[in-house]
């Protein structure tokens, strides 16, 4: 069997940069599920359909085609042959992309690419319901988390690098209602694993946590 690598927590909890950096060291490929829950809720705000209309988005569904490419060393999103990435991280999607992650036809589609890449390639991926659903086999399980305002923040300097203009309260804010939606609902919610390794980093330095997380890898996996 492949490596497989889990990294779940509520968002800005730094599992991207994590999971990117450590899969580098370890020399495994990555997979950030954000993106593909992001892309769908991209897509379907450009047609115009209400993210809270289930029927509406099931249908939609079967007319998206996503693929995976890695374009010098970066994960790209491709929806229907369009690159979306680099429009899914606005706050609208973020939002966009917790509600179309309640419905199951939306989960099962992208559960169904997560786990072929995963019998393909030694992954490293992060989301939230990676550990409990999609590699309930994974050797190496990790939940990372940290307070909502230390989270806020460190997600707000990311936006900030990016050339955005951030409101730490209202980012806060978005941050809270995301994570009660994540775990609140009904199919594959956001939770850690039981054999997970629970790990609040609100006082570690993301040098320390991928310093952690690799280490723990390597008496895992030898
Ligand atoms: O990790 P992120 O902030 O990019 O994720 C955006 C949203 O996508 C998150 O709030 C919920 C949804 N998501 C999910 O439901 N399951 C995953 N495995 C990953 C993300």
């Amino acid at each position: 069997m492949k490596k497989q690598v889990a990294i779940d927590g509520p968002a800005g909890a730094g599992k991207t940069t994590v999971a990117k950096a450590v899969a580098k060291r370890m020399q495994m490929n990555y997979l950030d599920t954000g993106a593909m829950y992001r892309a769908v809720a991209y897509v379907l705000l450009q047609k115009g359909v209400d993210l809270q209309d289930r029927l509406a988005i099931e249908q939609e569904m079967d007319s998206i085609q996503m693929e995976i490419v890695y374009l010098q060393g970066e994960q790209h999103v491709f929806v229907n042959h369009e690159d979306v990435t680099p429009y899914i991280r606005t706050p609208e999607v973020s939002m966009g992309a917790s509600a179309v992650g309640k419905v199951p036809k939306v989960r099962i589609k992208l559960v169904e690419l997560q786990r072929e890449t995963a019998r393909r390639y030694d992954i490293v991926m992060d989301g939230r319901d990676i550990g409990t659903y999609v590699l309930p086999c994974a050797k190496a399980k990790f939940y990372l988390t940290a307070s909502s305002d230390v989270r806020a923040v460190r997600r707000g300097k990311d936006m900030q690098k990016a050339g955005e203009k951030v409101d730490f309260t209202e980012l806060e804010k978005e941050i809270i209602a995301r994570d009660k939606a994540d775990s609140e609902r009904e199919f594959a919610p956001l939770r850690c694993a039981e054999d997970a390794v629970y790990l609040d980093t609100s006082r570690m330095s993301q040098d320390e946590v991928i310093a952690y997380v690799c280490k723990k890898i390597g008496e895992i996996y030898g």
